[in-house]
C-alpha cells in the first residue's frame, strides 16, 4: 500500500476548513493508500486528532499574509526527515474539498515525478495571458512567450524525493527574493510555475482538481476550492499583512538610501 503524506496549513481562522477537508479526503481521496495528514496549525485541538493516529498536528504560529502562503516550503521542510518515509507527498490548500472519488490511477504521477494542476482561469488561453511573474529581479521571473501551462498553487505534489527537491529549490529562491526585496506576483504559485518551465517530469491533470467554487466549466468537480470569503474575513487578513509588508520593504529602501548617502 502506498504511503502518502498530505501537507496542510490551517493557522488562525483557517482551521474552520479542516473538518470538511479531512472528512472529504478520507472518503474520496486515494482510497487504496495509507494517508497521513500533517496539519500545521496553532489550534489547541483539531477535529479527529484524538481518534485518528494518521493526523499529525504540528504547531505553527500564524504568519502575516503573504508569508502565510509564501513560506510554506520553509514550514514543510521543518519535517523533512519525517517525510522521507512516504512514497508521495501532496500539498493541499486549506479550503480544498474532495467532491468525488479520486483514484490512485487518476492522481498519482505514474512514470512522472511531480503532479500539478492547471489553473481553470487560464485554461485554453495563450501564455501571453498567463499571470506569470514578469519581474526580472525575481527568481520566479518567466520571460514573455515561454511556458505551456499556468499551474495553480493550491494542489500539487509528487514522489517524495522529487517534491522535496522542489521545496528545497523554491525555499532557496524565496530566500534570495527576500534578500533582494522582491515578492513574486502570486507568491508560491509564481515560484511553482517558474519551477516547471522546461521540465517534462510532471504529470498534469485538468482543472477539475482545483475547481474554484462558483465557476462554470466543462470539468467535473473533483477537488473544490471553497470560497474563503464565505467563511473568514479574507480581505482584512490580507490587508493587515499587506500594510506590514509595505512597512518592511519601505524600511529596506530607507536602509539602502542610507547606505548610498553614507558612501557619497
Ligand atoms: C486568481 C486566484 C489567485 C491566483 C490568480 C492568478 O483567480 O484567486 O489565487 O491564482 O488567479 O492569476
Amino acid at each position: 500500500m502506498n504511503k502518502v503524506a498530505i501537507l496542510y496549513i490551517c493557522t488562525g481562522k483557517y482551521v474552520v476548513f479542516w473538518k470538511d477537508f479531512f472528512d472529504s479526503y478520507e472518503k474520496f481521496f486515494l482510497p487504496h493508500s495509507e494517508k497521513h495528514y500533517y496539519v500545521f496549525t496553532d489550534a489547541d485541538e483539531i477535529y479527529r486528532e484524538q481518534e485518528c493516529e494518521r493526523i499529525h498536528k504540528i504547531y505553527q504560529q500564524p504568519l502575516d499574509w503573504p508569508d502565510s502562503t509564501l513560506m510554506r516550503f520553509h514550514i514543510f521542510l521543518g519535517i523533512r526527515e519525517e517525510l522521507q518515509q512516504y512514497d508521495y507527498i501532496f500539498f493541499m490548500n486549506a479550503n480544498c474539498q474532495a467532491m468525488d472519488t479520486i483514484t490512485e490511477e487518476e492522481f498519482l504521477p505514474g512514470d512522472k515525478e511531480l503532479l500539478v494542476v492547471p489553473h481553470l482561469a487560464f485554461w485554453g488561453k495563450t501564455n501571453l495571458e498567463y499571470t506569470y511573474d514578469r519581474n526580472p529581479k525575481s527568481t520566479a521571473y518567466i520571460p514573455k512567450g515561454e511556458g505551456r501551462y499556468y499551474i495553480c498553487g493550491g494542489v500539487n505534489g509528487g514522489k517524495t524525493q522529487a517534491f522535496l527537491t522542489l521545496m528545497e529549490e523554491l525555499r532557496h529562491n524565496i530566500d534570495v527574493d527576500k534578500k533582494n526585496g522582491q515578492l513574486a506576483l502570486w507568491h508560491d504559485e509564481s515560484h511553482i510555475n517558474h519551477y516547471i518551465i522546461g521540465r517534462n517530469d510532471y504529470r498534469i491533470l485538468t482543472p477539475a482538481y482545483c475547481y474554484p467554487e462558483g465557476k462554470e466549466s466543462e470539468f467535473p468537480m473533483k477537488i473544490l476550492i471553497r470560497d474563503k470569503s464565505k467563511w473568514i474575513p479574507v480581505d482584512s487578513i490580507k490587508n493587515q499583512g499587506f500594510v506590514k509588508m509595505m512597512k518592511f520593504y519601505l524600511k529596506k529602501v530607507k536602509d539602502k538610501i542610507k547606505i548610498i548617502l553614507g558612501r557619497n
